[in-house]
C-alpha cells in the first residue's frame, strides 16, 4: 500500500526519503544493538586510524538499512558510493565503481542478493585483498590485469539474507538483522518527522498512527503525510487521535496496519485454500501480486503478528487470521494446528 499511496501522491519515494532521514546515529530511533554495534565499530576504527569493516544489513523494506548506511559514512567522515546489485551488469561496471573509490570509503550496495553470480566472484577478492583482477579482450588476445584498490569498506543491504551465496556472507564482519519497530519508537519518529514537516501533532494522534505503520518507520511516514492532509482539509490541521482515526480508516488501514493486500492474502488463504497449507507461488497468484513482493514486504509482518505461518509444506492461517477478517474458526482448532 505504501507504494502505490507514494505514486498517487506523485511524490517519488526517495525524495520522500531523503528529506526526512535522520543524519546521525543519535538521531536514529531505535534497533539500539544494531547502532551501538556500528558506533563500537566506527569509534574503533577511528582509534586505530583504520578503515570499517565490511557490513551487512538485512531486514525488510523500509527499516533504515539505506538510512544507515548514509549515517555510517556520516559518522566516518567517508564518501557513500551507492549502487545496487541489479545495476552491476558485468566486471567492467564494478570496476568503474571501485576506481573511483578512496581510502575508508564506503561503497554501498543495496540489494546486494541480486548481484550476478559472475560479478560476485570478482567482489571476493576486492572484499578481501582490495584487489581486482579483470579479463580485457577475448580469444586469443584476452589477458588479466590485476588492479590494486585502496581499502574500502563494503556495506550491503539486503531483504533477504537467505538469499545470499555462503561465501559472500562470510566476507562480512559483521552481519546484522533489523526487526520491526515498536509502536513507541515509530511515534518517536513520527513526532520528529512532524517537527521537520511542520506539522501540528498531538502525542495521542502520533501513537495511532504509530500503532497503524507495519512497525515501519517509512510506512509511519507516508501514512503522517496522508493524516495531514486529512487534517488540513477535514479540520484544523492539527493531528489528534480521532483524526488519525478516521484518516487511516479511510484508506482502509485497519487497527493492527493491515492494509488491503494483508487481508487479502488472509482471507485468500482462508476461504480459496482451506486455510492451508498454501505455497508461496499459489498464493501470489490468487492475489494477483508478485510471489517476491508476497515473500519480502507482506509475510514477514504477517507472521511476525501471529496471523499467518510458514511451513515446510506451504503458509497456513492461525486461529487469529479467522479473527481478523471474521470467518468461522476452523472446526477442531486443536486437530488443526496438529502437526504443524
Ligand atoms: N530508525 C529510524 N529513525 C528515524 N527514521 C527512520 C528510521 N529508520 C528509517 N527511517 C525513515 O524511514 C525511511 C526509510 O528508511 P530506509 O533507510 O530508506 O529503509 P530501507 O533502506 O531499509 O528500505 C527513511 O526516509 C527514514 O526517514
Ligand atoms: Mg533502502
Amino acid at each position: 500500500m505504501d507504494d502505490s499511496f507514494q505514486q498517487s501522491k506523485g511524490v517519488p519515494d526517495e525524495a520522500n526519503d531523503q528529506s526526512l532521514r535522520p543524519p546521525v546515529f543519535s538521531e536514529f530511533q531505535g534497533q539500539e544493538k544494531v547502532t551501538e554495534r556500528l558506533m563500537l565499530m566506527v569509534e574503533a576504527s577511528q582509534h586505530r586510524d583504520d578503515v570499517l569493516e565490511h557490513i551487512l544489513l538485512s531486514g525488510p523494506p523500509g527499516l533504515g538499512k539505506t538510512t544507515l548506511a548514509n549515517i555510517i559514512a556520516n559518522a566516518t567522515g567517508t564518501t557513500l558510493h551507492t549502487t545496487s546489485g541489479p545495476q552491476i551488469e558485468k566486471a567492467g561496471d564494478l570496476a568503474g565503481v571501485l576506481t573511483n573509490i578512496q581510502r575508508g570509503d564506503i561503497l554501498f550496495i543495496d540489494e546486494i542478493h541480486r548481484l550476478h553470480p559472475a560479478v560476485e566472484e570478482y567482489l571476493y577478492p576486492a572484499m578481501e585483498d582490495y584487489r581486482l583482477d579483470i579479463i580485457i579482450d577475448s580469444g586469443p588476445s584476452a589477458r588479466s590485469i590485476q588492479l590494486n584498490l585502496p581499502k574500502f569498506t563494503l556495506v550491503g543491504a539486503t531483504t533477504r539474507s537467505g538469499m545470499l551465496t555462503a561465501p559472500l556472507r562470510s566476507r562480512f564482519g559483521l552481519t546484522n538483522r533489523l526487526d520491526y519497530y515498536d509502536a513507541s519508537d515509530l511515534s518517536q519518529i513520527i513526532e520528529r518527522s512532524a517537527g521537520l514537516l511542520d506539522i501540528e501533532i498531538e502525542k495521542e494522534g502520533a501513537f495511532e498512527i504509530a500503532s497503524r505503520s507495519r512497525g515501519t518507520p517509512r510506512i509511519a511516514n507516508n501514512l503522517l503525510r496522508w493524516v495531514r492532509d486529512y487534517a488540513q482539509v477535514k479540520a484544523n490541521g492539527v493531528i489528534n487521535k480521532e483524526i488519525s482515526e478516521k484518516a487511516l480508516a479511510m484508506i482502509e488501514i485497519d487497527n493492527d496496519g493491515l492494509d488491503e493486500m494483508d487481508v487479502r492474502i488472509l482471507e485468500a488463504a482462508i476461504y480459496k485454500f482451506n486455510g492451508g497449507p498454501v505455497g508461496l507461488s499459489t498464493l501470489a497468484v490468487a492475489v494477483g501480486e508478485d510471489a517476491s513482493t508476497l515473500e519480502e514486504v507482506h509475510e514477514p509482518f504477517l507472521i511476525m503478528q501471529g496471523f499467518l505461518k510458514r511451513t515446510p509444506r506451504g503458509r497456513i492461517a492461525m486461529p487469529s487470521a479467522y479473527a481478523k477478517i471474521g470467518a468461522p474458526a476452523p472446526p477442531n482448532q486443536t486437530g488443526y494446528l496438529d502437526g504443524i
